[in-house]
């Protein structure tokens, strides 16, 4: 069992490392490409300067000016402007929008000249003898788009892989549900006809006389008492459980009084009782006697069977229950009690390691509570935290069941 979540954790790493890889490839390669297309574009505006140049200071003909023209025009995508002692006098390839005053215009173009003069020096071009000419330009729209692409294409990967995983882990879930339902109900429903055919044989036995008070019918008695409320207990699990208004301090001196019977007389249990007034809470009577049996068996297993179990019962706001049961056990490491809720997780021998998980899934699932190791140490112990709310509304339905 082990080996699987361990398993499981190194493929999510290795998923992890695999996708970081394949962006950090895509963002390498685009940026390669955006190096080309970037040393293509100032290649293209300083044939434009030249063109410019040519045309302004030599004596050309007809054809070469068309030529001339031609090279000019070529450039459809870099936006250039054209600067002349400190005014513009032309420029290509920027965008204006639609209906825009010439106030406006002038505003976006010194915008545009400041963008340039920020990226690209300007170059210098001369038209006669005396007059000195700026040609202003900047990476083309393309260029910005191609350098943003990887970042969008990472986003909506990202996006769709956490969505795919949580629509999995959904279902797998659901699943997982139904299987212990259906486990716990079909459990319940095969113990029924022993358990009830075993009365039948209790009371035959008790018919006679000298059997009346036999230490064997007697204890036979709480055998079958003690399996009616396993039964109880998979048939709560397995169906709809009644809530009902408890005392949860009576509920609590209840169970440890059975538990404290049946465990090492070196372990004692210890009930604080800090709730103002007797405390009533909605409350499925089996589910959470397992719940306590389940946690306090395990800190009898940590203590190897010697020490000190100390229930704490407390008031938190809104009237809400805390309680704390603390165990003077060999404790757990931080990376052990990450785990310990998993199904399946166990240090012993003879564990299945469903005790936790199913006294999380009690508490929170079927009670809206909160179960989880508030701290533990080795060597000095563990507190695991029992919160439950005061209004908790259940109103129970299926879909909680197969959340
Ligand atoms: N109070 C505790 N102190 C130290 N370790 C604990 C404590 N409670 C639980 N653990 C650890 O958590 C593990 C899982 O507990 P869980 O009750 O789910 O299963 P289990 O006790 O191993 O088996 P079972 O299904 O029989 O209960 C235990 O094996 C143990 O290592
Ligand atoms: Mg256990």
């Amino acid at each position: 069992m082990l080996n699987i979540y361990q398993n499981k954790s190194r493929l999510k790493i290795g998923i992890i490392i695999f996708a970081l890889l394949l962006a950090v490839l895509s963002l390498y390669y685009t940026d390669v490409l955006v190096k080309h297309l970037s040393e293509r574009e100032k290649k293209l505006i300083e044939i434009y300067a030249e063109a410019l140049e040519t045309m302004a200071n030599t004596e050309i003909n007809e054809n070469q000016s068309l030529v001339l023209q031609n090279i000019i025009n070529a450039n459809q995508s870099v936006p250039v402007i054209l600067v002349k002692e400190d005014k513009i006098i032309d420029y290509r390839n920027i965008y204006f929008p639609p209906n825009i005053t010439k106030k406006e215009k002038d505003k976006l173009l010194k915008n545009e000249l400041s963008l340039m003069t920020g990226q690209y020096a300007p170059i210098i071009v001369e038209f006669g003898k005396d007059s000195k000419n700026f040609v202003f330009y900047r990476d083309s729209d393309i260029l910005y788009q191609l350098r943003y692409y990887p970042y969008v294409q990472i986003l909506v990967i990202t996006i769709f892989a956490v969505l795919s995983y949580l629509a999995f882990s959904s279902a797998r879930r659901a699943e997982q549900n139904r299987i212990w339902v259906g486990l716990a109900k079909e459990t319940a429903h095969q113990l029924g006809t022993p358990i009830s055919s075993l009365m039948a044989w209790l009371e035959y036995l008790k018919e006679e006389e000298s059997l009346k008070q036999d230490n064997v019918v007697l204890e036979l008695e709480k055998d079958i008492k003690r399996l009616e409320t396993v039964t109880a207990r998979f048939s709560s699990i397995g169906s709809e459980p009644i809530l009902q208004e408890e005392d949860i301090y009576f509920i609590i001196l209840g169970i440890t009084n059975y538990l404290q019977r049946r465990i090492s007389t070196k372990v004692k249990i210890e009930i604080k009782n800090d709730l103002p007034k007797q405390k009533n809470l909605l409350l499925n009577r089996h589910l959470f006697e397992w719940v306590i049996e389940n946690i306090c068996k395990n800190a009898v297993d940590a203590m190897e069977s010697r020490g000190h179990i100390l229930i704490h019962l407390k008031e938190a706001p809104e009237g809400d229950v805390l309680m704390d049961i603390s165990d003077s056990g060999k404790g757990m490491t931080k990376a052990q009690m990450k785990k310990v809720f998993q199904a399946g997780y166990t240090t012993k021998k003879r564990g299945w390691g469903l005790g936790l998980t199913l006294a999380k899934r009690i508490i929170e699932n079927y009670h809206k509570g909160k179960l989880f190791v508030k701290s533990s140490e080795a060597d000095k112990g563990t507190t695991f935290r029992i919160y439950l709310k005061a209004n908790n509304d259940l109103l129970f339905n299926e879909e909680m069941l197969m959340q």
